[in-house]
């Protein structure tokens, strides 16, 4: 028999593995100062690439006071209990409401974070009868709410919608023997590559296929569509999608998320939802905060015309560089280079301590191996000054890769840190 602790210190996990070399540098890595595009790290002011601040609501004066007026009415601690029990409100009422009708849906429940709710809502909605087919590029929390699920579940290549067909004729057959249905999951927006979920092809296989379609929409909330409503409303395809979720982590700048769909399935959801049933509400400041942030996402649509004169800016300038920005059709650029890990740990070393840029590196596995991945994430608060920085910068650390300055071992990350 073996010592559960001893045998995690031999194995410290896929990220885990990491950690003496990348701890608090490219894993935890502490931004200091106010958020925005010009953050302290290691010592240093950098220009800053890597949150998902869209609307750049995070530091909105009026957010800030709100928030601050939200703590001193009701303190961190209102309401107490679970929703069902005792912490419900009419403030998260007029909240889910709201939100509900902006992506177009009649019903909405308010979530504590998305990432818990997303486990709930796709294991409360299948019962082991059921078949889910997903995206295999879908975000962690869709594969921990397929964890959820003991029925048959199929995935298809990302976004490759002859495979989606092909997987839901094997489905309908599996569902069809077993008398259950079938739930289609993507993300709207894809967190990594900024690929949109093909969401008017999907809709489309409804013509063919039996089945409702749930989509994870937390990077095209507030950033897609006309109204900022998201991907269904840019592919004008709301009435199709079922279940429409979306986290309040990037655009809205907080905590929280929701869930809409109909007054049915929001009623069973409210219900059945373990991880919202059996957890502490959502604390009434970052309620009242969020209720200020949508406020602000619907009457401003100058901030995501702004996020999106910067996105134009960004992705044009570094094409025309000649750099290989994938397929992103949102503000989500990903700069994709060829590389070891040796050469992305020094690139981004140079790029934070010699040139005062900070973004985020991504890695195998979730990019193919000797692939370096660079994820950019413009907002409404960065400048055209700092993009075109950023693009000249980014020719230059192009060229000293290409020139083999690079070609060095991956850096010691004690010697790097200042703290
Ligand atoms: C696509 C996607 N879904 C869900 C989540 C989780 O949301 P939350 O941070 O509210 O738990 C995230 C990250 O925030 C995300 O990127």
């Amino acid at each position: 028999m073996k010592d559960i602790f001893e045998r995690i210190q031999g194995t410290p996990g896929p990220l885990g593995q990491y950690q003496s070399q990348a701890d608090g540098y490219f894993m935890f890595p502490q931004l200091v100062g106010e958020i925005g595009p010009e953050m302290e790290f290691n010592g240093k002011k950098v220009l800053n690439w890597s949150l998902n601040n869209y609307l750049g609501l995070a530091n909105h004066p009026e957010v800030r006071k709100v928030d601050a007026e939200g703590a001193q009415k009701f303190g961190m601690a209102a309401p107490m209990g679970a929703r069902m029990m005792s912490g419900d409100t009419v403030y998260h009422k007029e909240l889910e409401s709201k939100l509900a009708n902006f992506v177009g849906k009649p019903c909405g429940y308010l979530t504590n974070y998305g990432y818990q709710a997303m486990v709930s809502i796709i294991d409360s909605l299948l019962t082991r009868r059921d078949v889910i087919v997903y995206d295999a590029d879908a975000h962690a929390c869709i594969y921990d709410g397929l964890r959820m699920h003991i029925g048959r579940r199929f995935s298809y290549k990302h976004n490759n919608m002859k495979d989606l067909r092909d997987v839901l004729v094997r489905a309908s057959k599996f569902a069809e023997e077993q008398d259950g249905g079938i739930l289609v999951v993507t993300e709207g927006v894809f967190g990594m590559s900024g690929n949109l979920g093909q969401l008017d092809e999907i809709v489309a296989l409804k013509k063919e296929f039996n089945f409702r379609l749930l989509i994870d929409d937390a990077h095209g909330f507030g950033t897609m569509g006309k109204t900022g409503a998201g991907t269904a409303e840019h592919f004008d395809v709301t009435d199709q999608v079922d279940v429409h979720f979306a986290t309040f982590a990037k655009s809205m700048a907080g905590i929280g998320a929701f869930v809409a769909s109909t007054p049915e399935i929001i009623d069973y959801l409210r219900y059945n939802m373990r991880s919202q049933i059996y957890a502490k509400s959502l604390p009434m400041p970052m309620v009242i905060g969020a209720l200020k942030r949508f406020e602000l996402l619907q009457n401003k649509p100058e901030l995501r015309n702004k996020l999106w004169e910067i996105t134009h800016a960004l992705q044009n300038g570094l094409k025309e560089k000649g750099f290989n920005i994938g397929t992103t059709k949102s503000p989500v650029t990903p700069v994709f280079l060829s590389g070891t890990v040796a050469h992305a740990t020094n690139i981004v070393v140079d790029l934070r301590e010699n040139y005062n840029i900070f973004c985020s590196l991504v890695l195998y596995p979730v990019v193919p191996k000797d692939v370096i991945m660079l994820r950019l994430i413009p907002t409404a608060v960065h400048t055209l000054e700092q993009v075109n920085r950023t693009i000249k910068v980014f020719s230059e650390v192009k060229a000293k890769l290409d020139a083999g300055k690079y070609n060095l071992p991956i850096p010691n990350m004690n010697l790097v840190k200042r703290k």
